[in-house]
This record gives C-alpha cells, structure tokens and sequence, in this order.
C-alpha cells in the first residue's frame, strides 16, 4: 500500500493550523464553558488543565507515533503496526467518525442558520421558541445537508489543496473573532460578575465520582482523541516533524480558545441577568440565553452575534473536516477508491445517519453520548495499551523533540499505566450513563 504515493502537508503551519482545527469546535466554544460553570469552576479548569496534559497530549502522540509509522488512515495503519487483530480498532475509529459527525454536523448546522439570522434579520423573535424551531424539523435538516455538503467540498479537494488551504485561512480568522470578542466582553458592565461565576473556585464539586470522567472526557472530545483524527493527520506528516512539540502547541492552542470562550460567554450572560438560566445545561442553552443576551444589546448584539456564531461555525467546520477526512482516507486506503468518491459516498452515508439527529433532539443526545462521551474513551484507552504494551519501538517514533531520555521513558510510562488507569475509570463511569440514557431514550 506504501507504494502508491500518498499526499502530504504543505507546510509544518499548515499541519499545525488543521490539527488545531480538528481540536478546535463545538466543544470548546460550546461544552466547555458550561461544564465548568457546572462543576467547580476555577477547580474544574484545573482538573481539566492536569487531563489535557497528563492524559491527552500523551495520548496524541501516541495517535501521532502509530500514523506516522504507518503513514496509512487508522484501520490500514493500525493492522500494519499492530497486526490483523488491531484492524478492528481502526473498524471502531471509523464508526465513531461516522457517528460523531452525523450529530455534529446538525448542531453546526444550527450555528449556520444563527449567523444567517443575525446577518439578516438579527435576533429577533423569542429566542426559546426560534431554539425549538431551528434545532430539529425540516430546517434543522436543511441545515444539516447544506453544512455536509460545505465539509465534502472541502475534503474533496485533498489534503494540501482542500483541508490545509481551508486551515490556514479560517483558524486565523477564528482566533481573531474570539479574542475581540474576549476584550469587547471584558468593557461589558457587569462583567465582573460573570467572571467571577465562571472562575470561583468549588473544590467541593471536584470529589464527586463523575467530575473526574467529565473531565476526561471533554479532554478527549476536545482534543479530537480516541477515533483517529490526529492519527490520520500525522499519516500525511513528513519524518522530521517535531511531534511532541506540535502536540503541545494544538493542546496549548485548544485549551486556550476553551478558556477565551469562557471568557465571553459569562461576562454576556451575567451582564443580562440570564444566570439563572445557566443551571439548565440542556443542549440547547447556549443557543437560548446567548441571544436573548444579544437581543437585549440592540445594533451592538446583533453585531457581536453574528461574529460568535459565525466563530462557531468556523471552529465546527474545521472539525467537520477531520472527522470526514478518517472516513474518507480509509475509503482511499483500504477500498482504492478515489478522493472525490470516498468523501461523497461517505458524505452522503453520514448525512443520512444524521437525519434522524436533526429530526428528534434525544436521538441526538443519544449520539453525543454514545460516541462522543463513550466511544472516544474506548478508542483511546486501546490505543493507549497497544502503544504501552505492544508496539515495536514506540519510543523511536516520538524520541524528536524530547530534551531528554527521563522524559520520554516518562511518556511511555503514562501510555502504559496512568492512562489505562484512568480512562479505565472513566470507561465505567461512562459505560454506565451511557446505558442509562440507552434504556430511558429506547424503552
Ligand atoms: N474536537 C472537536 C471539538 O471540540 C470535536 C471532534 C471530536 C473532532 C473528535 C474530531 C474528532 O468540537
């Protein structure tokens, strides 16, 4: 399979910016603020902090080592470095994408429609009912085709051509949108109340069982960990990339954007008195109090609407990318098909699975939770004992770029044992509410 040549980066900025656009999206802008103002604050930040570095940047390089050995998407990559057995690892990363992308592509379907509204009309008519009215129905799926059919063009047009291209010039634009929005909310009156509530520290919160796995969990999703993304785009890195590095720079770079959002969201929230409404953290709170907040501005709201939600979309579509592109690449590599073909075929597959999601809202919560919260932890807890335990020469895949030996055997010794511990926990945790909403939703 090596013998076909496979295509590449451009540029090491461009594998970065992908890379951080995988990372960077709906969980970010969107989950994570929430979660924190949920579960301790300053304390949660914390936890999640210690997850994302302890736990997930080892677990990328992990991924980064295993692609760029292989050179190969996850199933083909996985048997060529783990034997026939690991294939079926690959098999499971392929359909968590589907999965994911299915549901995800809904709820960025909805940010397309808000930053429409706002260009348009701005918000206007009552933010819950235009919630129930947008989130699922015919526009709801309308939305939905239309945002698959965006992710398609771009994944069609190749790795260099269509998704670095799209990279280098929307994260800029991401990150600019977020940090003006971070300084204009800092000025808002009232602000000081929002931070607060964001940042107030509960350590209380933090010893109950789930904070941990809540925490886990986000850093996997956040990081775009444990279904093949960061694999696949390390498949197309050259040997002299620096991999520890780039993987602390996109880990840096999406926690950052987490916390910029945070950073936005409350100061927002509070400066309209819409903080009761936080405790309610269904899916769709952000997409009811955020508007409201921005109705109340005027001129001012609609403006600074329309830049969150269209950041929003930004960030959804830049990790619609990657979550296209495994399916896509698997399709190229293990059924020779050609790119344009395995991103429509695979493109229209998701976007059928994803109709039920845009139609009822639990089916979508359903997804979320079965492959968002589940599945990931899954994939990268195998992933983290195959890399341990099994694979040959690990350590010669990464070595570049650690200062020194003590920190690399430091690495292999959390892939082996720290990180099976603790994803094994969150497996259980999350095993069990994910049984839970099973049983309510079907039965
Ligand atoms: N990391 C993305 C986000 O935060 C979601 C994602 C998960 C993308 C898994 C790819 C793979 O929105």
């Amino acid at each position: 399979m090596e013998a076909r040549s496979r295509e590449g980066w451009g540029t090491r900025l461009g594998f970065i910016l992908a890379a951080v656009g995988s990372a960077v999206g709906l969980g970010n802008m969107w989950r994570f603020p929430y979660i924190t103002a949920d579960r301790g604050g300053a304390a949660f930040v914390l936890l999640y902090i210690v997850m994302v570095f302890v736990v997930g940047v080892p677990i990328m390089l992990a991924e980064f080592g295993v692609g760029r050995r292989a050179r190969l998407s996850p199933i083909g990559a996985l048997r060529t470095v783990g034997g026939p057995r690991l294939a079926g690892l690959g098999y499971l990363y392929v359909a968590t994408g589907f999965l994911i992308l299915a549901y995800y592509s809904v709820i960025a379907g909805w940010t397309m429609r808000y930053t429409l509204e706002a260009l348009l009309s701005g918000f206007t008519r009552s933010p819950s009912e235009y919630f129930e009215h947008t989130a699922t129905g015919t526009g709801a799926v309308l939305y939905h085709i239309v945002f698959m059919a965006i992710t398609i063009s771009i994944v069609v047009g190749g790795v260099k051509r269509g998704i670095e291209r799209a990279s280098l010039v929307l994260m800029p634009v991401l990150f600019l949108l977020i940090i003006g929005l971070a300084i204009w909310a800092a000025f808002l009156a009232g602000s000081g109340a929002g931070y607060s509530f964001y940042l107030r520290t509960d350590p209380a919160k933090l010893l109950s069982p789930d904070t941990l796995s809540a925490a886990a969990g986000q850093a996997f999703f956040s990081l775009s960990l444990g279904m093949g993304a960061m694999l696949t785009y390390a498949s197309y890195l050259s040997r002299d990339e620096n991999l520890p590095a780039s993987a602390a720079t996109i880990a840096v770079s999406d926690f950052g954007v987490a916390f910029l959002a945070g950073l936005v969201v409350f100061p927002v929230i509070f400066a309209f008195g819409l903080s009761q409404e936080i405790g309610e953290s269904a899916l769709g709170a952000l997409f009811i109090s955020l508007p409201r907040a921005f109705i109340g501005m005027g001129a001012a709201g609609r403006i600074v609407g329309l830049v969150f939600f269209a950041a929003l979309f930004v960030g959804a579509l830049t990790s619609a990318i990657s979550l296209l592109e495994v399916v896509t690449s698997s399709l190229i590599d293990n059924w020779r098909l050609d790119r344009g073909r395995a991103a429509l075929g695979a493109g229209l597959v998701i976007m059928l699975i994803g109709l039920p999601c845009a139609l009822n809202q639990d089916i979508l919560g359903l997804f979320d939770q079965i492959a968002g919260e589940f599945l990931l932890v899954v994939g990268a807890f195998a992933l983290a004992l195959f890399v341990g335990w099994r694979m040959s020469d690990p350590l010669g895949e990464v070595r570049r770029g650690f200062a020194s030996e003590g920190l690399l055997r430091g690495w292999l010794w959390i892939v082996r044992i720290v990180a099976p511990i603790i994803l094994a926990v969150v497996i259980y945790q999350k095993g069990r509410a994910t049984w839970e909403l099973l049983r309510t939703t079907l039965f």
